[in-house]
Formats: C-alpha cells, structure tokens, sequence
C-alpha cells in the first residue's frame, strides 16, 4: 500500500512537525532530499529552500566539501565524548575567528549553548537574575522562552512565559527589557544591578538591526556594574561576518554562545568567551564554590567539528561575505520596490542573508513595532509563498539566503512573491 506521508506525520508527530514550524495540515509535506539551495518532497515537489534548516545549512544542502569531510570522518568514529584532533583544530579556528572567545566548550545545539553561558555568568558573579529583550530567542530552555512571542504585553521588566511547564523561579530571575530602548534598559539594570548576574541579547534581534549606539550603550553599563554581557550568536554567527555580530558590530561581549551555520547542516553549539569566566568548569574545582557543572554526550563530535571545519573553510574563501550582504541587500531591495509599487505599508528588515517583510508603515524596531504590523497578512504572505514552492518557516518568516542562492532564484521569489501578494491584498 502506498505511505501517505503526511496522514503519517499527523499521526506520529504532535502536529505532524517536528517543533514551531506551524503549517496547517493542507500545506504539510514530508520532505526527501536537499541540494544546494533546493529542498525536494517526496511527492516529487521542488522548493526553494530559505530556511536553510533554519539556518544551519549557510552553504546549501549537501555542499560537497562538507559532505567529503563527514564521509572522511566517520569512517575513523562518530563520537568519543572526548577532546579530539578535529574539535581541537575547530576550536583553534573559533578563537582565531571570535574577537570575544579566549576558550571554547562545545555542546551539541544553540539551546545548549545559551544554557550554559547564562550558568557561567550566573557562577562567576555568583548572582542569580538575567536580563533578556521582549520577543528574543535564546533557544528552548526555560529563560529562552520568557516573553517570547507575549501577548499581554506587560510593563517592563515583568516577562510572560510563552510556553507552560516553565519554572515558577526562573520567572522571578527573568527581566525584560525592551529591544532598541537603552534608556529603559539601563533604568532596569541600575535598579536591579546588585541581583543582575548577566544580560542575555542577540545582537541582532530576530531580523531587527541595533540601531546606532544601543549595542555600544549596553556594553558600556555592563562592563561598569560588573554585569556579564552574553551575545547569543546562534544566528549572527559566521553569517554577518566572519567573526559574528560581535565583529560586524564591533562590540565585543564577555561570552558568546555558537550553534547553526557553525556546523553546516551538523549538530553543534558552542560557547566561548574570556578564560576567567569559561574557566569555572574546570573539573578540577568540582566540589568548590563557583563550579560550574558542563556535559554533554555529544559534544565536540568529530563528525560535526569536521562538518564545521569544512564549512569554516568554504567561509573563509575570498568574497565570501560580500556575497552574503550582496544576496541579502537584492531580496530586501526587491521586495521594498514590489511592496511600493504594490502600494503596500510595509517595512523590510534585515541584514547580511536575512530578511523579513513586516506589513506595517511604522518603523519596527523592537518586539512591540512589529507585534503591531498585520501578522495575519504576513501569515498569509507566508503560507501563499509556501503554496508556491519557496520553503519557510511561517512562523518566524525569517528568510535565510545560502551561498548557494542565486541572482535567478531572488528574482524568482520577487516574482513568486508579486503574484501571492496581489492574492493578499486583492
Ligand atoms: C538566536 C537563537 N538562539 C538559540 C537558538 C536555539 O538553537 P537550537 O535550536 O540549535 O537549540 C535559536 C534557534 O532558532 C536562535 O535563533
């Protein structure tokens, strides 16, 4: 009898996903292979893919030097829960790269990462309250998911879980800042500084650039009340720059936390930051004050530092990032004349291969601007352009670009993207 994937999905997945990729059950598809900028369902459907497995796969699916590395790999062992030569020479690279890492420890995703960094910070000042900005992500764990997606908008700094089963105490740490806004920012770390252990930020937030002076400004009072500055690099990571955010925005925080186009379509994540603070799990101080529990099975996994390390390699080659800034600036550029000519309210943000349409005609520059805009018409957009053949995630609508993406598939979007709109706002 034939399979009928998706009934499948439905019926061995909650919600026939595998997690916050929120199709409805007519658009699902079980996808089957990926090639370059290209995914591939097994009903013989082509996408064009930008979400990239949400931006892991910086250089398409399937790019053959990485998949050269993996095969070399794992004919000498997939995972030794040990230092090895390849983590080692990853390792080696990340701090050459990173302008804040003196040390690494790997983990095996984002999640992992930021977990960790923010148990650091918490050791090293020995206090026990974070400040995170309204609408980031820091992964899945209870702090990340604090005012992720709120709805009740609530003063500041008070946080709404998104999800439930969150941690009665760790709602009581969290304080939330608004985005974009150093002035509240600030008013909320003087009044809770001797409790603040760190602030928790992704510089850039979601697809919202910092504007001039707020990542500089946020630096500038950490560092003076001894507050720990994490840049949770998970996206910005070997994507806006080589060496992150931290590089492309010249600011450099205390730690940083690494997953996605890191290990190139590979499981990874990473922290790295200054030796004083990373410096807290060294097992020889287990039992002591200010000792800092870090494992994980899977971390430091040859086969995902070779998929890294191969990756890094293709980063590295010349032209490499203006391409990326190139790719990005021609999507956003393309879609602020369509939506102008369509005569559609709208803001286009973004930058190096990100990008996201937000309909609405005031500025977006934090969780709240945009949480005005018209997200059932950005829902809309977003499924008709999945109906179509371009493979997204609607529930975040960020678009990642790939080295793999051509001029001829941003002009195909653009195209594919007119017809849908004019659905949209017949
Ligand atoms: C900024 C940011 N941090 C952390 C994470 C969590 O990473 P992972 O899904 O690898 O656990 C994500 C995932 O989307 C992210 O966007």
């Amino acid at each position: 009898m034939k399979t009928d994937w998706v009934d499948l999905s439905f019926q061995l997945f909650p919600g026939g996903s595998f997690g916050e990729f929120n199709l409805p059950r007519e658009f699902s598809t079980v996808l089957s292979h990926g090639k370059g900028a290209r995914l591939y369902d097994v009903y013989g459907k082509e996408f064009i893919d930008v979400s990239l497995s949400w931006g892991s796969v910086i250089l398409g699916h399937a790019h053959p030097a990485v998949t050269e590395a993996v095969r070399h790999q794992i004919e000498r062992g997939s995972s030794f829960s040990y230092v090895n030569d390849v983590a080692l020479r990853l390792a080696e690279e990340m701090v050459r790269a990173i302008p804040c890492a003196e040390k690494v420890r790997f983990a095996a995703s984002g999640t992992e990462a930021t977990f960790y960094a923010l148990r650091f910070a918490k050791a090293y000042t020995g206090k026990s309250k974070i400040l995170k900005f309204e609408g980031a992500y820091h992964g899945a764990h209870d702090v990340g998911v604090m005012s992720l997606f709120p709805k009740r908008l609530l003063p500041y700094p008070l946080p709404e879980p998104t999800s439930a089963g969150v941690s009665k105490t760790v709602e009581e740490e969290v304080l939330i800042a608004p985005y974009n806004d150093l002035e509240t920012t600030q008013r909320i770390i003087d009044r809770y500084s001797d409790e603040l252990a760190c602030v928790i930020m992704e510089p850039l937030q979601r697809c919202t650039p910092p504007m001039v002076g707020f990542l500089e400004g946020i630096r500038k009072i950490t560092k003076e009340r001894g507050i720990v500055l994490i840049f949770d690099e998970v996206v910005t990571g070997f994507r806006l720059a080589y060496g992150g955010a931290q590089e492309y925005y010249g600011v450099t925080p205390d730690l940083a936390a690494f997953g996605k186009a890191l290990g190139g379509g590979y499981p990874i994540g990473a922290i790295c930051g200054r030796a004083e603070l990373m410096d807290r799990c060294t097992e020889a101080n287990l039992g002591q004050e200010g000792y800092v529990w870090f494992a994980s099975t899977l971390a430091g996994n040859p086969v995902s530092a070779a998929a890294s390390l191969a990756t890094l390699g293709e980063l590295r080659r010349p032209g490499t990032y203006e391409r990326f800034h190139a790719l990005g600036r021609m999507l956003r550029e393309g879609f602020k004349s369509l939506l102008e000519e369509l005569r559609i309210p709208c803001q286009v943000l973004g930058d190096g291969p990100l990008c996201q349409v937000a309909f609405t005609d005031e500025p977006v520059k934090d969780y709240r601007s945009a949480f005005r805009a018209d997200r059932q018409k950005g829902r809309e957009f977003a499924l008709g352009l999945f109906r179509e053949g371009i493979f997204l995630n609607p529930m975040g609508t960020k678009l990642y670009l790939s080295r793999a993406h051509t001029d001829e598939d941003i002009g195909a979007m653009l195209e594919i993207s007119r017809s849908v709109l004019r659905r949209v706002f017949p």
